[in-house]
Order: C-alpha cells, then structure tokens, then sequence
C-alpha cells in the first residue's frame, strides 16, 4: 500500500504505473510473460516488430519497467523480474487479471458496470474463485497460522473456505482438530488437494454447494470462521450468513469474522485511504459486493446472539484487513 498518497507522489508515480498499463495493453507485459513462461528475455526492438510498436519508445517503455523493478535487464534483453514472475503465480488471480481490473476504471466511472461479477451467479463465483483462492491461501497463509494460535477449538466450520487456508491451518496445527468446509466447485476440489498436501485430509469434510443451503451434519462446532465472504453479500445476505454462523456455534464457541470493515460515515465518505481504494477495486469486480461497515457487522453479530465481540490482531495480516472474534456466552 502506498504511503504516501500526495498529488506529487501521483505525479511521480504516473509514469511508471501507466507504462505498466500500456504494456499491459499493447501486449508487451504479455510478451515478456509468454518468453519468460519458456525461460527467455527479449531484445527491445524484437518485441517492437513481433507486436508492431513504435521501436524507439518500446525500449523507453521497457526501461522505465526496469526501474520499477517490474522487468529485469540483462545482456541487451528484457525479461520478467523475479518480482512479476511471483506476483503472476501468488497474487489472488495474478499480475494481468489486477491490470485489466485497472483498466476498467474510466468505464466503470461512466457506466457503473463491472469488468467482473465475482459475487454473481454461483457459477460466476466458482468460475472466478477457482482461479483466485489460490492467491488469498498464499496472501493470508501467515495470518492463518497466527489466528489458529490464538483461537481454542476442536471442531471448526469454515463457510466460503476459498483455499482452506483459514481452517486447514487449526488441523495444520492441533491433531484433534475436525473441520467442515464449504464451497462451491471446482474451489472444493483445489481444497480437497490442500488438505491432501498438509497430510490432514482425514479429518477435514469438504462440502460442496452455497453456504445459504448447506446444513452441516453436525451443527455445533467451537469455532465458525467467514474469511471475507460477508463483503461479497448484500446486507441482507450477509446478516443472515451471520445468522447461519451462529446457529451452528456451541456454546463458548467463537465465530470468527475475517474482512475489509469499513469506517464510512454514513453519507458514503470513507475516510481511511486503503479502505477507499479497497472499496473502489471491489466495485470493479463485483456487481453488488460492498464493505460493510463495523458497526452494520457488529449489529448483526449483535442481532444473532452475539453480542460479546473484541478484534485480534494477526500481524502477518494485510494491515486493512480486520479480525473479530465474537464468543457465544455460556447458556
Ligand atoms: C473472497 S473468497 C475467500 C476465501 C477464503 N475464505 C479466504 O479468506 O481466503 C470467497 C469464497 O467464497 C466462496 N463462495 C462465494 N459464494 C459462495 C456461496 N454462495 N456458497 C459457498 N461458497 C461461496 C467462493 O467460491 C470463494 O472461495
């Protein structure tokens, strides 16, 4: 996240960022990608000819690139730096898919209608999903780690599980943990094989279909987790999947809420600046989708019988992605 969002940092920033986005949409960023994929880099004016650019200011462009550390120069050729290749196969749904979300923006301004429906049909959120769940279990692997830490519980129920990195990482860590796991496929299946990887498939249960219909066999586990799922949902929709968090909670259990809250004042003005641009990326891949405010979340815990919520910190966290744990008293 930048820190400094002043107009002259943005002035300074301009260049490299929309050299970025004209080699994304010339096809150089792919070019570079497609070499890279078979182990070569490119001399500047093969690239030119190969996507018909003008010569001179392709290697202009392929320098300001390096500078920004997104290609790497060597030898009278550019190729991938080692921060793109990660940043392609780690970040949820890679380098190009961020880009052509960017480049959407001046549309959605006029027309309001997103690149993406990620929160659309089931179909559309599991066609989706499966291609950037990975990306999320890489982002939030540490963070997981520090939640199944800090959480007690032997049975845990994860709704809208993506990669499983949440859950996977209680049974990754304590032996007698079980875990329940919704999604849709094919994402149940990439979990299926995360859990398979951890060695701790036979105490997980994937099950697939909409967390608004699935009852789980057994509906009273210590600890429910929705790891940024409410954000996808209407109010409406996301209150009632607390609703549904709850009731599957035993007593002293904790249900778990992981997402980006917002800090909105009520007339739509969002004061914290990652949280307004975290808000305006998800308007360009999502076509009801929003952040929720704290106190909306904290009512609806509220409304299903929990009204007992305090945040956790989990440092390896993004740091605009907050954590709160809201405990079930004993009856
Ligand atoms: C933003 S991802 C979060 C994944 C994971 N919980 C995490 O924090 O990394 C949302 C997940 O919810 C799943 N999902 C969306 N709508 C769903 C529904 N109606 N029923 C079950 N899963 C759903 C998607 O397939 C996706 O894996």
């Amino acid at each position: 996240m930048a820190e400094d969002l002043s107009l002259a940092s943005i002035a300074d920033l301009g260049l490299p960022t929309m050299a970025l986005l004209a080699a994304h949409e010339t096809g150089l960023l792919g070019a570079v990608l497609d070499n890279a994929a078979l182990g070569n880099a490119v001399a500047s004016d093969a690239l030119a000819g190969s996507l018909g650019l003008d010569a001179t200011v392709t290697r202009l462009t392929l320098n300001v690139l390096v500078a920004c550390g997104v290609l790497a120069y060597r030898d009278g050729r550019y190729g991938a730096s080692a921060e793109l290749l990660a940043r392609e196969r780690d970040a949820p749904g890679g380098v190009m898919l961020h880009l052509r979300l960017l480049r959407h923006l001046p549309e959605l301004l006029v027309s309001g209608k997103p690149l993406l429906a990620m929160d659309g049909t089931l179909d559309e959120r599991a066609h989706h999903y499966a291609g950037v769940a990975p990306g999320l279990g890489n982002m939030f692997a540490g963070a997981a780690a520090e939640l199944a830490e800090a959480v007690d519980g032997e049975t845990v129920y994860d709704l809208g599980a993506g990669s499983g990195v949440w859950s996977l990482a209680f049974a990754a860590r304590r032996p007698a943990v079980r875990v329940t796991a919704v999604d849709l496929e094919p994402v149940a299946r990439k979990l299926r094989a995360n859990a398979i990887a951890l060695g701790v498939e036979s105490r997980v249960t994937v099950i697939t279909g909409s967390y608004f219909d699935v009852e789980p066999p057994d509906a009273a586990f210590d600890v429910v987790i929705l790891g940024n799922v409410l954000h996808l949902e209407t109010p409406e929709d996301a209150a009632l999947l607390v609703r549904r968090a709850a009731a599957a909670l035993r007593p002293r259990g904790t249900v778990v809420v992981l997402d980006i809250l917002g800090s909105s004042d009520g007339a739509g003005f969002e004061p914290d600046p990652s949280h307004a641009m975290y808000a305006l990326f998800l308007a360009l891949r999502t076509a009801h989708a929003q952040m929720h405010p704290r106190p909306a979340v904290l009512g609806w815990l509220a409304a299903a019988g929990l009204p007992a919520v305090r945040p956790l910190r989990l440092p390896s966290a993004p740091p605009q992605l907050d954590c709160l744990l809201a405990r079930r008293a004993h009856p």
